[in-house]
């Protein structure tokens, strides 16, 4: 586990009433999980003492640690350029907010829910975590009724585990065409095969309405997850960043979450920069699978166009750099030619045999 933003900790545990009760939370928490799993579209019962509890306790250091490894993948991709306001629309207790903004410094903020105090709350945390730009409002709004514009700004919305409550994309297309201010879109949902493809789906509506997809899409063309599978979907997976009280918490809890997972989409009505270099013999490349170790051999996907493909290579084998390789899910590599020298199988799932020398040319142009 990564250690926590203390000042967002004594925040969280003040707003909680305090002192630590991981018996108590972990009971509240069961009990949103199940709220959730029997009416998967309900909105987040805030009001209720024990919903609140669970959100606070433990929905809202995963949904910042998604956030920030969000918008980092972001950051590396120079997502956030010219961007001066951020909106978090159905902010909750601002997690993604104060995600983001641990990446990157906005000069305005304007915090959106349905309830006065939903919003105060995600103000309150905001400003305690010395993170908050000079600049932070908060507004008591639907997705379905957000008022137009106030300013040209140029502006990123974050709907961060909103779209499934909302459930529409007929009011994202209002949104947008309303809010000519939103340059920028973050959409984070939650990674299950119905709701990571359900999003993936998004792409084409948003390059429709004048948006370019600039993450985690490698390329522009059709998903291959989508196209040549009937349920995989995309998502990175990350080891989140978990308040002090965390062990005690998921010691009552039957879930354990050493590693979480986010599926997303980063989309900018400017097109995104390639670092594909056709003419040089470079791919861009984004690590969609997790490891399967088969025997010898280890395998795991790729995508770098509209083909569901593969790596995979044979550490002992090979030996030398070849042992200590590792790839995570999300991870984006350049490759050389030498990747795919060897491919083997159908176009539906074509599996690559990386030699030594490919592994040694693959490089990474992201940071953790
Ligand atoms: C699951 S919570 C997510 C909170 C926060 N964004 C996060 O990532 O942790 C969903 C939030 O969206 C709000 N919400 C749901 N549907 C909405 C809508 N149509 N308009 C505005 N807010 C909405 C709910 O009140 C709730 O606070």
């Amino acid at each position: 586990m990564n250690p926590y933003d203390d000042r967002i900790e004594k925040s969280l545990l003040s707003l909680l009433g305090g002192p630590v009760d991981p018996r108590r939370w972990a009971k509240s928490v069961q009990r949103l999980s199940n709220h959730y799993v029997s009416e998967p579209e309900a909105i987040s019962p805030w009001n209720e003492p024990w919903a609140r509890e669970a959100l606070l306790s433990y929905y809202h250091p995963l949904n910042q640690s998604r956030a920030r490894r969000v918008a980092t993948q972001g950051g590396n991709l120079g997502f956030f350029k010219g961007l001066s306001h951020m909106i978090d629309l159905g902010c909750g207790s601002a997690a993604a907010s104060l995600g983001f903004l641990q990446v990157q410094k906005f000069a305005s903020l304007e915090l959106i829910d349905r309830s006065f105090e939903v919003t105060q709350m995600a103000k309150a945390l905001v400003e305690a975590s010395g993170l908050a730009p000079s600049d932070v409002k908060t507004s008591q709004q639907s997705l379905e009724l957000l008022s137009a514009a106030d300013s040209k700004s140029p502006t990123l919305l974050i709907l961060s585990y909103v779209l499934t409550e909302a459930h529409s994309l007929r009011t994202l297309e209002q949104v947008l065409k309303k809010r000519p201010d939103v340059q920028a879109l973050a959409i984070l949902e939650p990674s299950t095969s119905q709701d990571g493809r359900k999003l993936q789906a998004l792409r084409e509506p948003l390059k429709d309405l004048g948006f370019h997809i600039w993450a985690p899409c490698t390329h522009a063309g059709a998903c291959p997850l989508l196209k040549d599978s009937d349920r995989d979907w995309c998502h990175d997976r990350l080891v989140p960043e978990t308040p002090s009280w965390w062990q005690s918490l998921e010691s009552e809890l039957p879930m354990k979450n050493k590693t979480v997972t986010v599926s997303y989409l980063l989309a900018r009505k400017e097109p995104r920069p390639s670092f594909s270099k056709p003419d040089q013999g470079q791919t861009e490349v984004r690590v969609i699978g997790d490891r399967m170790e088969e025997k010898t051999k280890v395998r795991q996907m790729i995508c770098r166009g509209e083909n569901r493909e593969f790596i995979s290579w044979f550490p002992s084998r090979l030996g030398g750099e070849a042992e200590t390789f590792h790839l995570d899910r999300g991870d984006r590599l350049i490759a050389s030619d030498a990747a795919w020298a060897d491919p083997r199988g159908i176009d539906r799932s074509k599996e690559y045999r990386l030699s030594l020398e490919a592994i040694k040319n693959l490089s990474r142009i992201d940071f953790k």
